[in-house]
Formats: C-alpha cells, sequence, structure tokens
C-alpha cells in the first residue's frame, strides 16, 4: 500500500526513491516492483514506474476508491488463519482464537468476541467491512423502491449493520427513510462517525445492543428489517433467534431485506462465496454461505412469505432477497428468482 501510494503522489520514481519511501532495502522494493510489473499493476518507463489505473484506483490510500481497509484485515485477520484451514475442517471449529490481537489473552473462539477485544482492530474490520458492503445497499434501496414504494415514509432497523455502509447507500437513495443501526458499541461508535461524515446523523440512528437478545425498539414498530451479511456467519439456532427478533420488530406485512453473497445450488460456484464459505468456516461457529434455496426455506420455516431472490452477481455486488411478514403460523413461500435462475 505504501508503494502504491508513492505512485500515486509522484510522476515517475526510481527504485532508490521507493526503497525510502516504504522504508525497504533497494533490492526488497525492486522484488515488489518486479511482481507489480508481471501482474500490471505497475508501469515502467525507462528507469521510472508508475501505477496502473486499477493500482491508481484500488491501491493508492489517496484515492477515493481504494480497497486499503479490506487487505489490511485480510493481511491481520484472514491470512494468519487461512494456513491451519485443515484444523478448522478437521475439528468442525472456528479458529478466530489464534488471532492473536494486540490484546492477547484469547477465552473465546468467537469471532466478534475476539475482535471486540481492541477498539483498533475493530476499526480496521469495520473499515473493511464498509469497503466489501459498497453497492449493496445501493441495490437493497432499488429492491426496496420497487417492493415497498419510496414515496412514504419508511422506518428500517438494520440488524447489525456494521460500519454503516449499507444504512448510509439506503438513507441516501431513499429520502424518506428513517434508519434504526444495531450493533456491538464499537461498531455503532465508527459507525456514527461515518454517518454524520456524510451528514446524515438526523437520519440514521446508532444504537448498541445485541442482535440475539430482546432489543430495546418497540414491537411491530418497522416497516423494514435489514440484515446484511450477517445471518450466513452463524448456525441455525442464532439464525432462528435472530430472525424471530426480525419479525418481532416488523410491522404486520413488513419486508425483511437479508443481503448475503449466494452460492448456485448446486454448490459448485461462484467462486467469490465458495472462497467466503472457507471464510467463515476458519471464522465462526455453523457459519456457512446460502444457497437460493436453502435461504428461501430458512425465511419461509421462519414465518416469512412472498419471497423474491435477485441475483446481483453480474454487478459483482451482494444478492438481495426480499421477503414479508407472515402472520403467525408457517408462512408458504414462493420463490421468484428476479433473474429467472
Ligand atoms: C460481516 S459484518 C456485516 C456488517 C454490515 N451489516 C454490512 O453489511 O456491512 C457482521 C456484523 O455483525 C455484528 N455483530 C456480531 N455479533 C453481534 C451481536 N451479538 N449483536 C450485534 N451485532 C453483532 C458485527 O459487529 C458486524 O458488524
Amino acid at each position: 500500500m505504501d508503494l502504491f501510494s508513492h505512485l500515486d503522489v509522484t510522476s515517475g520514481t526510481a527504485i532508490s526513491e521507493l526503497a525510502d519511501a516504504c522504508l525497504l532495502s533497494a533490492s526488497q522494493v525492486q522484488k515488489l516492483v518486479s511482481f507489480g510489473l508481471s501482474v500490471g499493476l505497475i508501469i515502467q518507463r525507462d528507469e521510472q514506474f508508475f501505477n496502473s489505473s486499477d493500482a491508481q484506483k484500488l491501491l493508492s490510500r489517496h484515492s477515493a476508491h481504494n480497497m486499503c481497509s479490506a487487505v489490511e484485515h485480510h493481511s491481520r485477520h484472514v491470512y494468519p488463519l487461512f494456513g491451519q484451514l485443515a484444523d478448522s475442517l478437521q475439528s468442525g471449529k472456528p479458529i478466530s482464537d489464534r488471532l492473536h490481537l494486540s490484546s492477547a489473552q484469547s477465552n473465546t473462539d468467537e469471532f466478534y468476541a475476539e475482535l471486540d477485544k481492541s477498539e483498533n482492530d475493530f476499526g480496521v474490520f469495520m473499515a473493511a467491512m464498509n469497503t466489501f458492503s459498497t453497492g449493496a445497499g445501493t441495490r437493497i434501496a432499488d429492491a426496496l423502491s420497487t417492493r415497498v414504494g419510496s414515496a412514504a415514509a419508511l422506518r428500517i432497523l438494520d440488524l447489525g449493520g456494521g460500519g454503516g455502509q449499507v444504512s448510509i447507500e439506503i438513507a441516501q437513495a431513499i429520502p424518506q427513510a428513517q434508519i434504526t443501526l444495531i450493533d456491538l458499541e464499537k461498531a455503532t461508535r465508527f459507525a456514527r462517525a461515518e454517518v454524520d461524515r456524510n451528514g446524515l446523523g438526523d437520519r440514521i440512528l446508532c444504537r448498541p445492543g445485541d442482535i440475539f437478545s430482546r432489543l430495546p425498539l418497540a414491537e411491530a414498530d418497522f416497516d423494514v428489517v435489514v440484515i446484511s451479511a450477517v445471518l450466513g456467519d452463524w448456525s441455525h439456532d442464532y439464525q432462528v433467534t435472530l430472525l424471530a427478533n426480525a419479525h418481532h420488530h416488523l410491522k404486520s406485512g413488513g419486508c425483511l431485506v437479508v443481503s448475503e453473497t449466494l452460492l448456485d445450488d448446486d454448490l459448485a460456484g461462484p467462486i467469490l462465496p465458495a472462497l467466503m464459505s472457507l471464510y467463515v468456516q476458519i471464522l465462526t461457529e455453523g457459519g456457512q454461505n446460502f444457497t437460493a434455496r436453502s435461504l428461501v426455506a430458512l425465511l419461509s420455516g421462519n414465518q416469512f412469505n412472498h419471497i423474491e431472490v435477485q441475483l446481483n452477481r453480474a454487478h459483482g455486488c451482494r444478492d438481495t432477497v426480499l421477503a414479508s411478514k407472515a402472520p403467525g403460523a408457517a408462512a408458504l413461500a414462493s420463490a421468484a428468482h428476479a433473474d429467472k435462475v
């Protein structure tokens, strides 16, 4: 990241200058530059080096569209654990207690509890989540506008809203939306700062709370409940508890939106959710990416009906599943795949 950020602010740089900027020796930085050249991230003219347009956009900290926080999260919290994937598969357990965060002293194998011990690590994760979730809120807002309309005032509850990216995009796309975001305390501090930075403090309320317990919010008070990139992280019992909470807070006939990256029904891909399945295997107990079929079955078994699956993979974005709160008894599900899967 130092390398690409430095290349971004110079117009052609020599190896010796790059070595100084990255606090590396010339021979070490030469190895990085060789790699960058080989995959097209760096361009060379004479003895001068430049960023490619992709590197400039995605890998320089000075770019508004950079994904540096996602790279940092992966290098701190994910890559160290992937080496122990075989252990995790054999034991059937996550291995996030081996994260070795700055605050050490592990007594939990729960990823979020582990991250919660360090403000800095939690902040890195929240910034990464906001990068991963970019675009998901806009897709949700599009889907909501079609399903429930955007004329009337909409009260929206975002359960496990993380760093606020999804709520912020929804608020920007639906001016009448009033959103309550619930997450762990460190996340809500991060989200509140992002919400304020976007001038949305009067429309998005960030409240600390445990999404698996009864929340201090009125029953049947929300038109929409959003659960984005949360459900698939948890085992079946937790999923059922979370859906019961969503059901409890939705108005009659209200809309549940689940945003997840879905596997094909035959589990043979695409590559992103297949990789993410391994990722949740090492980080969480019982987490697994859904297929459209398994998610529809979960929702219909938990008092939601009129279920509609919108695959967004053509947009490189998380998929969106919408459902209505069914009154009382088990609901009937009808899966209408938006793009005819
Ligand atoms: C993968 S992130 C998704 C964040 C956000 N919804 C998004 O799409 O960007 C999962 C979120 O669930 C939150 N979370 C985990 N356990 C929680 C709990 N018991 N109560 C509230 N939030 C929780 C985490 O802090 C994290 O922000």
